[in-house]
């Protein structure tokens, strides 16, 4: 590790982190204030997926539908999951919809699950035509209900999320993370 990456008063982590949940359960956002407050690196595997293709996920959805984009999906994250020195990864919300992502992240990480609700969600997501999943509250509802049992499979630790500031949930997930002995100061 170079002295730039280990800033003073900078943590790190033992293993790759990765933070799942629905779309609005403030991944992106946790993982942000985390990276500042704690002198990590974060990661978004949707913006990173972006870039690596050359193409939006709204594009990518359009020319080779869901099952194309969870291919893509599945092998970007295998790639962040073995990052050094290990970062934070926000997921994609459907990231632990393949078995073989949970296992992964699961066998080379620490997963931690954020929990919301669709309304939560709507009233956070300013744009949902860049989620194409993100159709109406009431899909929304269905989605989260079936893929629950799935984040809770996935899941070391689950984190609340609704009505609660970012700063107080990327808190919480720091001290889940520092008794786990992932977040090493
Ligand atoms: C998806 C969530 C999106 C993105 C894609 C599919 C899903 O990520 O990966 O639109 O299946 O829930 P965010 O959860 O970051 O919005």
């Amino acid at each position: 590790m170079t002295l730039d990456e280990k800033r003073a008063g900078a943590c790190t982590l033992a293993r790759p982190v990765f933070l799942i949940g629905f779309m609005g359960a403030g991944k992106t956002s946790v993982s942000r204030r985390l990276a500042t407050t704690r002198g990590l690196t974060a990661v978004d595997a949707d913006e990173y997926l972006e870039q690596r293709e050359g193409r939006t996920i709204a594009q990518i959805f359009a020319q080779e539908g869901e099952e194309g984009f969870r291919a893509i999906e599945a092998d970007v994250l295998r790639e962040l999951a073995e990052r050094r020195p290990a970062c934070l990864v926000s997921c994609g919300g459907g990231a632990p919809l393949r078995e073989g992502n949970r296992a992964a992240m699961r066998q080379a990480g620490f997963v931690v699950y954020l929990e919301v609700t669709a309304e939560e969600a709507a009233a956070r997501i300013p744009n949902t035509e860049s989620r194409p999943l993100f159709k109406n509250l009431e899909t929304a509802r269905d989605t989260i209900a079936a893929r629950i049992p799935l984040y809770q499979e996935a899941a070391d630790v689950t984190v609340r999320t609704v009505g609660r500031p970012v700063a107080e949930i990327a808190d919480e997930v720091a001290e889940a993370l520092a008794r786990a002995g992932v977040l090493e100061s």
